[in-house]
């Protein structure tokens, strides 16, 4: 209830906002493959970084393993889409594993720079963040010719065998803003830095970002609906903040809202993780209706149109099945 003069509250809701293609497709792929072969289907770590996601294909059947040491003998595997390394492939290829690659396209695109960089003999600074699946499936692919750089204070230590030639690549969910800055302090330490064709970033970690901007500053907190180890989703935190939101909290679901971040409060922003259904955001939309919240408004910063074909594994499949 809003008494006489005080502000009014509003729920702001950024777009684009949740699934982006590429998480879209892997989900799909998982989905596909349950239809096509049935249980079990095994998927190489988690598909894409969201909790609801995973407990839900696991629910249909799919089991979830960190490793291929877990997959039984003459098992189909599906590889997540974060991408994976060759060593990767090549062991599911010597078991004799069947084997769906869900990682997302434009993953393999940095894969491919990568790939075209070593066999130049450039040595590549690969922004990103060590331990991470994407790093490690990229590192994969050149392990002698790339070294990580996780921050931009890590520049000034960097050792290169050859300063006139080094490239940067990075992963394809950080912040825009830090890469940015780490890539500047590279370029003043080695002139002859090359770049990517492209930059890695992808668009759907852009355009999260840019809309959750246009938000953070007209928020007194910002919710960001997202799981703990989804890279793009913890970003949007920090984003926010630093775009000048008072508060921001990452959360799964709605459940894990705490009360008190609500006091005081007259305008929430809200916006999700590239790995988050939709269902979710609903989900909080719905329990800030219950604490006398408005309905929401919607930012929307760009459309997005973008959409990627299903694996090709799965395509010849589901054909030879008809
Ligand atoms: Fe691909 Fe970017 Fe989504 S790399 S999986 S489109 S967050």
């Amino acid at each position: 209830d809003q008494t006489a003069g005080a502000p009014a509250k509003r729920v702001v809701v950024a777009a684009p906002r949740g699934y982006c293609a590429g998480v879209d497709r892997a989900v799909q792929t998982v989905e596909k493959a349950l239809d096509a072969y049935g249980s079990p289907i095994y998927v190489r770590k988690q598909i894409v970084h969201n909790k609801f996601v995973v407990e839900t294909l696991s629910a249909r059947g799919a089991i979830f393993v960190d490793e291929l040491d877990e997959v039984p003998d003459g098992s189909m595997v599906i590889f997540s889409a974060h991408g994976v390394s060759p060593a990767v492939k090549a062991d599911a290829a010597e078991r004799g594993l069947r084997t769906i690659d869900a990682t997302c396209p434009l993953v393999t695109k940095v894969h491919h720079e990568a790939k075209r960089f070593a066999n130049q003999d450039v040595q590549i600074l690969l922004i990103g963040h060590g331990g991470h699946e994407e790093v490690e499936g990229t590192a994969g692919e050149a392990p002698e010719h790339i070294t990580l750089v996780e921050h931009p204070e890590d520049v000034d230590g960097l050792e290169v065998a050859d300063p006139s030639r080094v490239a940067w690549l990075s992963q394809t969910t950080l912040s825009v803003d830090e890469t940015m800055e780490t890539v500047d302090r590279l370029r003043a330490r080695f002139p002859q830095l090359i770049d990517p064709p492209s930059d890695d970033i992808c668009y759907a970690t852009q355009n999260r970002q840019s809309a959750v901007k246009e938000i953070a500053a007209g928020s007194d907190l910002v919710i960001v609906v997202g799981s703990a180890n989804s890279s793009n989703s913890v970003r949007l935190v920090e984003v926010a903040l630093e775009a000048g939101a008072k508060t921001a909290h990452r959360i799964d679901q709605a459940d894990e809202i705490d009360p008190a971040w609500l006091e005081g409060v007259n305008t929430v922003g809200i916006t999700s993780g590239a790995s988050v259904p939709e269902v979710l955001v609903q989900g909080v939309l719905e329990y800030l209706g219950e604490q006398g919240f408005p309905p929401a408004e919607q930012a929307r910063l760009v459309e997005e149109n973008l959409t990627f074909a299903l694996p090709h594994e799965l395509r010849s499949a589901r054909r030879a099945a008809r």
